[in-house]
């Protein structure tokens, strides 16, 4: 599977969703997720993320991201179409820690 990882946080720029081929992107207010049962491994996202972050699950230190979208993808609503990014996307493109900041 694929992964939403630290990155897309307070980013959410969505160009991702518009070309999953099984529609298995979940939105929350700060970031999007993927649902790990449901990616076909076809990785046509990876390269549509313009904040890079996107990863395939077989990186290292993925098994913490590989359940985090997991378990918001059961809780949060399908996204297929792409919209407007955060405000502060640039601003927070490339700011490390921002799960910890978000989601504790
Ligand atoms: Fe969708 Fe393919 Fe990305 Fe998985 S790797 S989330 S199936 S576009
Ligand atoms: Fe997030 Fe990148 Fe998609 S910032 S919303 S994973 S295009």
């Amino acid at each position: 599977t694929y992964v939403v990882t630290d990155n897309c946080i307070a980013c959410k720029y969505t160009d991702c969703v518009e070309v999953c081929p099984v529609d298995c992107f979940y939105e929350g207010e700060n970031t999007l997720v993927i649902h790990p049962d449901e990616c076909i491994d076809c990785g046509v996202c990876e390269p549509e993320c313009p904040a890079d972050a996107i990863r395939p699950d077989t990186e290292p230190g993925m098994e913490d991201w590989v359940e985090f979208n997991r378990q918001y993808a059961q809780l949060w609503p399908v996204i297929t179409i792409k919209k407007e990014a955060l405000p502060e996307a640039k601003k927070y493109d490339g700011e490390t820690g921002k799960r910890e900041k978000y989601f504790s």
